[in-house]
């Protein structure tokens, strides 16, 4: 049984920044996804669970485990001293953690997604974190974050991962090494390998899109569906899998072989999911796992952010897929 500890010291050599700051790093997520595990775990018999009456920063009804996840991953960061700011998908600003850790180097700055597909919370289905890491990058003379510390590009990241709490809780990260997954034993609360050098498979069947928009989408989009739905030359059809968690739908997808669309629509003309705190990492670990991903023209990972919370059309899963869709947009 190989740890998530033990993997990261022995991959050492695969990762060009300091080994022992990624081990902090490290340490602060699973302390907090198995906080949020044991939580989201007993929802139902806490009040942690249904809304807490409020929105948040893009006006999207909050959930009492968002803010639950949101606090968790913040202490959690806080007590280590390697992250000098985070900027979190349920919080209108970004958090300075500590000025003083920024005038070093090996700093860090942590873009979360502390709870994914948070309208899943009270039917039991997988929710999921998903997390971004970035070199904090000093500034000569000047040690004050600004924002532009957090809009760098998506190929900058040096950490990218999710931990989906579903029939297991499964930690997947990448640190442009290839995928690696860990289950989290909770009688003794350690993630353990499971999942070495995750792949997309040869063989990919599934597409994930929200049909109910389907008058939304652009004709582009509507094509690509109706291909999906005629019959293939070996007889067998795609199949239809949406969850309504972009974890959850990416993780099956990335083990079984499929594509994930969140297109533009006119309800949503820049996309729904946030480039940030979703698109970034998962683009990250798609194309680890040999995949693409991209908002319909361009490469997600090189898109330049201008804003902390702005939203992109996304696609992402295996290449033959994303570029099958491309023909048609
Ligand atoms: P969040 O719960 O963090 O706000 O994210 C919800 C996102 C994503 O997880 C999911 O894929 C998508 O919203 C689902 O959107 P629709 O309900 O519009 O399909
Ligand atoms: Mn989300
Ligand atoms: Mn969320």
């Amino acid at each position: 049984m190989y740890t998530l500890g033990e993997f990261i010291i022995d991959n050492k050599k695969y990762f060009s920044h300091s080994i022992e700051s990624l081990l902090r790093l490290f340490s602060a997520i699973k302390l907090a996804a198995k906080a949020i595990h044991k939580e989201v775990n007993k929802a139902g018999l806490t009040k942690n669970i249904g809304s807490s009456g409020k929105t948040n920063i893009q006006g999207e009804k909050q959930q009492k485990l968002d803010f639950f996840a949101h606090n968790i991953f913040i202490n959690s960061f806080r007590n280590r001293d390697v992250v000098c700011g985070i900027a979190s998908e349920e919080s209108k600003n970004f958090i300075i953690l500590n000025k003083k850790e920024c005038t070093s180097d090996n700093k860090y700055i942590v873009l979360i997604d502390p709870l994914d597909g948070s309208s899943n919370i009270d039917v039991n289905v997988p929710i999921g974190t998903i997390f971004s890491v970035y070199k904090y990058k000093k500034k000569y003379n000047n040690y004050h974050l600004t924002i532009n510390d957090f809009l760098q590009k998506g190929y900058k990241q040096i950490l990218a991962g999710y931990i989906i709490y579903g029939s297991s809780t499964i930690l997947v990260y990448t640190t442009g090494n290839g995928v690696h997954g860990f289950t989290l034993d909770p009688s003794i609360g350690t993630f353990y390998l499971s999942h070495p050098n995750i792949v997309f498979p040869n063989e990919n069947k599934i597409y994930s899109i929200n049909d109910g928009n389907y008058v939304k989408f652009s004709n582009g989009i509507k094509k690509y569906i109706k291909y999906c739905h005629k019959e293939k030359k070996n007889g067998m059809p795609y199949t239809a899998r949406y969850i309504g968690s972009l974890v959850g739908d990416f993780h099956r997808n990335m083990i079984k072989g499929g594509i994930y669309i969140y297109p533009n629509t006119s309800l949503y003309p820049m996309g729904k999911l946030r480039l940030l705190y979703e698109c970034n990492p998962i683009a990250f670990i798609t194309e680890q796992a040999g995949g693409k991903a991209i908002d319909g023209h361009k490469r997600i990972l090189e898109i330049k952010p201008i804003d902390l919370h702005q939203r992109t059309p996304f696609i992402c899963g295996p290449k033959n897929m994303v570029s099958k869709l491309e023909e048609f947009i």
